[in-house]
């Protein structure tokens, strides 16, 4: 089961870039080289700002390439969800915001001739039973509300009957490495700049100097375009955003393409569509969603992809080429936060919690990011405000935020339990296990060899204990998603610090 990389990655080739070194002035510091970082940076160094991209690893390397990369702004079933919790008014600037954002990723794609497999498709949201089929005419008529193409079908492209589906039709998918490493190429040719290894140790908000492992930069607009905003505080985003893992795979299929961009209703989500290239056609099969840290291990989620696959597609008899997951963070109103990181910081900006709808997301914030930024005009900027992070209103989500909470105290709770030490000696080669001694709590794994690593088995965020991921090999936060690898290193924030590190002297000093 090759878990390393995604079809994304395998089938596009990253440019390479330099680590920051020095101490060095600049309009905008972007830290992330995702699509929201990456799209921004390209919008301001337009305008002549000099703007300096910070990536922690490699450009695209996080959600970006990951995703199912559908442009759409079907976003499940959300808009009757928004209607009843935000009004119509609302909802038509969130559909406005993603509209705009859409428009965008087009209007990128014409102006640089950009190859990336861009194809225009329709979007279902489909149910294979009979009670769920008033849900998708309650987001029919929600559209109407909002004047938005879409309709109902009984049939659709799937290969398989179904009670219903809700379409929207002129929806598009692509190719996001692509997409986004030859945005790399346009932000480069006016000036911008991007690094690449480039660790963001600590910002001091106030003065606008962003510590990187490579030296100081000094910025007068910062804006953190990480998946999850490793700043955390002002603003208590430590409890307003949870983060989400889903999984996808890939097989592929010389002689069958699905028309089309799926969805189901209800749990378990799958998701489904066809993505062709020069190498032909490839079926993109995934879902299965859960909180971060809740799953310790997911090869059982990769084999019920696979029966899908063989239950929904009968007729594919190639195996499945990749299997890949990953990460999303989700705000406690299910709206990103884009704008400013606190009343206290007005030079310090994010974007965030796309609840995993990313694609049109990420372009409309990098359009309210840059025109907050320039204090240009652009009508976007009537929409900024239902997406303004000083929103706090737990209200119609107190039921997710009680859940957030109950969730750290339910893990501190189960690492009370007493491990015998021996326990150690049961730990197999590529597992880890937490561990209890001497009233700490110890991650620990054996790799390969046998050898053991050691770590402090609290998250370097906030203190919650960690659970090992055995399909990932990974520790994972189940508090707000941070993870890390088995050498104690952060893989994804909020955390930025690595894992503190015990030296092992022998299996009983443990
Ligand atoms: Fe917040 Fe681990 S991610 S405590």
């Amino acid at each position: 089961m090759n878990q390393s990389f995604s079809y994304w990655m395998e089938t596009s080739t990253p440019p390479e870039f330099p680590a920051y070194q020095g101490d060095q002035s600049c309009d905008v510091a972007v830290i992330g080289g995702g699509l929201t970082g990456i799209t921004t940076a390209t919008l301001l160094a337009q305008k002549g700002l000099r703007t300096v991209v910070l990536e922690a690893n490699k450009v695209g390397s996080g959600t970006t390439s990951k995703t199912t990369a559908k442009i759409t702004i079907q976003h499940s079933l959300k808009y009757q969800q928004y209607i009843r919790g935000i009004g119509t008014e609302n909802t038509a600037m969130y559909a406005k915001a993603n509209l705009i954002g859409f428009e965008l990723i087009q209007q990128l794609i014409k102006e640089n001739n950009i190859d990336c497999d861009y194809t225009t498709d329709t979007a279902y949201v489909y149910t294979l039973e009979e009670k769920h089929l008033n849900k998708l005419e309650n987001e029919k008529k929600a559209y109407d509300k909002l004047k938005l193409e879409s309709y109902l079908a009984d049939q659709c492209k799937l290969p398989f009957p179904i009670s219903g589906a809700f379409a929207v039709p002129k929806q598009a998918y692509f190719h996001p490495l692509k997409y986004l490493y030859a945005l790399t190429e346009v932000l480069r040719k006016s000036k911008g700049e991007i690094y690449e290894h480039s660790h963001v140790k600590t910002v001091d908000k106030e003065s606008g100097v962003v510590h990187v492992n490579g030296g100081t930069l000094h910025a007068k607009h910062i804006i953190l375009a990480t998946n999850y905003p490793f700043l955390d505080m002002p603003g208590y985003y430590f409890i307003r955003i949870f983060q989400m893992r889903s999984y996808l795979t890939q097989t592929q299929t010389p002689d069958y393409a699905l028309q089309g961009m799926y969805i189901n209703v209800g749990n378990p989500v799958h998701t489904m569509r066809s993505h062709g290239d020069a190498t032909g056609n490839h079926l993109l099969l995934g879902g299965y969603n859960h909180k971060t840290g809740h799953q310790k291990n997911e090869k059982p989620i990769y084999e019920k992809i696979d029966l899908v696959k063989q239950n929904y597609f009968p007729f594919i008899k190639n195996p499945t080429n990749r299997y890949w997951s990953t990460q999303d963070s989700v705000t406690l109103d299910h709206l990103p936060y884009i704008g400013r990181l606190s009343a206290q910081t007005p030079n310090v900006f994010i974007a965030t919690g796309y609840d995993k709808w990313g694609m049109t997301n990420s372009a409309a914030a990098a359009l309210i990011l840059a025109h907050e930024i320039t204090t240009e005009k652009h009508p976007i900027m009537e929409t900024k405000g239902l997406f303004s992070p000083a929103r706090f209103t737990p209200g119609a989500a107190a039921k997710e935020f009680l859940f957030l909470g109950a969730d750290a105290v339910k893990e501190y709770t189960l690492t009370g339990l007493t491990i015998p030490k021996g326990d150690i000696d049961k730990i197999r080669k590529g597992e880890g296990k937490v561990i209890r001694s001497d009233g700490q709590i110890i991650a620990v794994y054996r790799d390969e060899n046998g050898d053991l690593s050691a770590f402090d088995a609290h998250c370097t965020h906030r203190m919650c204990p960690l659970t090992f991921n055995k399909t990932e090999k990974s520790w994972d936060c189940p508090c707000h998603g941070s993870r890390f690898d088995v050498n104690g290193d952060v893989i994804s924030g909020p955390a930025v610090e690595p894992l503190k590190k015990y030296t092992i002297k022998s299996q009983d000093d443990v």
